[in-house]
Formats: structure tokens, sequence, C-alpha cells
């Protein structure tokens, strides 16, 4: 049976009436029928359009007509369809509009020992102390002679070294500073009494690293030098800062200790809560202080006859890990985001 431009009529009669009632709702309803009707190898109007050249020469050009017309119809529905997905790209029926919102926009926190360290430097600038600073790398002149650490004398290893330096017999050795007292040398040699002063700042030990100790640490220096200073100055300040710190019932002992740099020295220990400890907690070392030893300020060029002081040193990671409930000390320095976005 022949093509006729009767049959080729009526075909497009029909694919008119099915363009007309096309529900094009979504990106792949679109995608079909474009694929049915226009796709360039058998898309049905294109395969009429491919019967033409068997048509009676008088119908052919009849037949164009009629197929291009259909053409445009089906290109108009689908570029009237693409717009509106275009437009209207949320097709409410296809959302799930009890699913939770994404959250894709983080804020940052602050780490805990910034935290603890601006708690601590507040509570001292509000008693009135400023804040000096020293460089991390010293010599050991800052670092211990001028403390009183005699040479070659037990006492060095109080506090294990980094050195970054190799041993030469006839150079003095440059370290990493093992603590923030070095600050108390160059302060009091830059300038003249009264001093009042904290310095805050990163101190290193080439400890064993445990739940409790790092080879980093942050500790904060206190220096109190001028006339009629007396321990008891020291333990006042003391005993106010670790009340406006961990509150005002907080259990604390005063512990007499040794440090070369200070006599009579004297640790500070808090109580620590903690319910799985046969004895409910136990007692944490959180800072050395004393009097500022004789030989130190002489060291620096001042009259011991005529200036006295007392002196402090407190880690911050400790501090932090009572009053934050912190177990282990290296979750500071392992930067997981679990942990941090807590602060
Ligand atoms: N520098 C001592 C330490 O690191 C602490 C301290 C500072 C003790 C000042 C007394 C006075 O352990």
């Amino acid at each position: 049976m022949g093509t006729s431009l009767e049959r080729l009529i009526a075909t497009t009669e029909e694919l008119s009436t099915e363009i007309l009632r096309a529900q094009l709702d979504t990106p792949s309803d679109i995608e079909a029928f474009r694929i049915r009707f226009i796709g360039q190898k058998r898309g049905l109007i294109t395969q009429l359009f491919k019967q033409i050249p068997r048509l009676p020469k008088e119908d052919r050009r009849t037949a164009g007509q009629v197929l291009n017309a259909l053409r445009k119809k089906a290109q108009a529905t689908l570029d009237s369809a693409h717009q509106k997905s275009v437009s209207d790209p949320v097709n409410l029926s296809e959302i799930d509009l009890t699913l939770p919102g994404r959250k894709n926009q983080w804020t940052g926190s602050r780490h805990p020992i910034t935290l603890a360290l601006s708690r601590i430097t507040d509570i001292f600038h509000r008693m009135g102390f400023t804040i000096a600073e020293g460089p991390e790398m010293e010599d050991d002149w800052h670092n211990f002679t001028a403390l009183n650490f005699p040479e070659d004398h037990p006492a060095r290893d109080m506090q294990d070294t980094l050195f970054i330096d190799e041993k030469s017999p006839d150079q003095p050795r440059i370290m990493m500073r093992t603590h923030t007292s070095p600050v108390q040398i160059r302060t009091m040699m830059a300038g003249e009494p009264p001093f009042r002063l904290i310095a805050p700042g990163r101190v290193y030990r080439n400890e064993a690293i445990t739940y409790k100790s790092y080879c980093l640490f942050h500790q904060v220096e206190g220096l109190v030098v001028d006339e009629g200073i007396t321990m008891a100055d020291l333990k006042d300040t003391l005993y106010r800062f670790a009340r406006a710190f961990f509150g005002e019932d907080v259990k604390l002992r005063y512990r007499s200790s040794f440090f070369p740099f200070t006599e009579p020295s004297a640790e500070l220990d808090i109580w620590w809560n903690l319910p799985d400890h046969p004895d409910g907690g136990r007692w944490m070392e959180i800072l050395g202080s004393g009097m500022v030893h004789p030989n130190v300020l002489e060291a620096v060029g001042l009259d011991p006859e005529r200036y006295t002081g007392y002196a402090f040193g407190m880690g911050v990671e400790r501090p932090a890990m009572l009053r934050y409930d912190i177990k282990d000390i290296r979750l500071f320095y392992e930067n997981d985001v679990r942990f941090l976005a807590q602060f």
C-alpha cells in the first residue's frame, strides 16, 4: 500500500491531538516528548518528512506545509514547557517538605586554649597587671642562668629541654623556652620597678606525651616587684585568681615546693572532681610560685635589699581541662572539629 496525502494528513491530525494533550511536567517528560516527535532519527514528525519524496509530485507541496505546521506546533509546545521549567524550577510535588534542612554554613568558634587564655588575662587585667611578651626561642642565659639555675646542676633537668643547636664547648646553647620565666628577666632588664605584669605564651618540653602532658603547652607568667612586696600579696593574688577562674567554691591547697628562681616556693593545687575515681577526684597542680630569689634580682641589676617581689607561672591547658571538663590534653592539639565545635 503506497503513501498517500490523505493518510499523511490523517496521521498528522492524530499527532496534533497528541501534542495538544501532552503533559510536560518534568524535565524527563520534556525530553521524552522531544525524542518522540522531533528526534533526529526516529522522531515521528521526522519520519513523516522522509515520506514526502514518495508522494505524487503535485501533493508534495501540501504535505510539506502540513508537516511544517505540525513541527512548529511540537516545537512551540516544547519551548513553552521549557520556559515553565526554568522560571518555576521547584516542582513542589517532587519535593519532600518534611526532610530536615541542609546546614551548609559553619560558624567558627574560638579554641578552648584561646578562651582560657583570655579569661586568665582578663582576671589579671582587672587586678592591674599589664601584659609582657618574649621570644619562644631562648638562649641559655635567659632561660636558665639568670634564673639562678646553676651550671651543670640537676635543676636544669627539671625541665627536659628541646635544644635547637648542637652542643659545642664554646657556645651558649639555643633552645625552645621551657617556661615563660625568661620573660621576667627580659622585662626587668628593659625597665625599672615597680613591675606588675603577666606574660602569656607557648613553652616547649621534651616530655613523654600522656593524657596530662604534651611537648608544647601554654603558660602565663606573673611578676610583681616593688618595695615591700610580701608572700601574703602573692597568696592573696593567687586565691583571688583561683576563685575568679574556677568559682567561689573552688577547693585549693597551697603546698611548699622548690624552684631555683624563687625562695620560698610553693605550688597551688586545685581539686578535680572525677566521679569514676576511687577518691571522687584528685589534686591537680596548676601553678608554681614564690618570692623572687635575690640572685635573680641581682642578675638583672636590682638591689635585693631594696626590692622584693613574687612570681608565678601557671599552665593554661590544665585549668582549661578542669573548667571545660576535658579529660585528655591531646585533644587540644588534634584539631578535631567535633571537639572544637563544642566551644
Ligand atoms: N617556671 C616554672 C615552671 O615552669 C613556674 C614558676 C614560675 C615557678 C614563676 C615559680 C615562679 O614550672
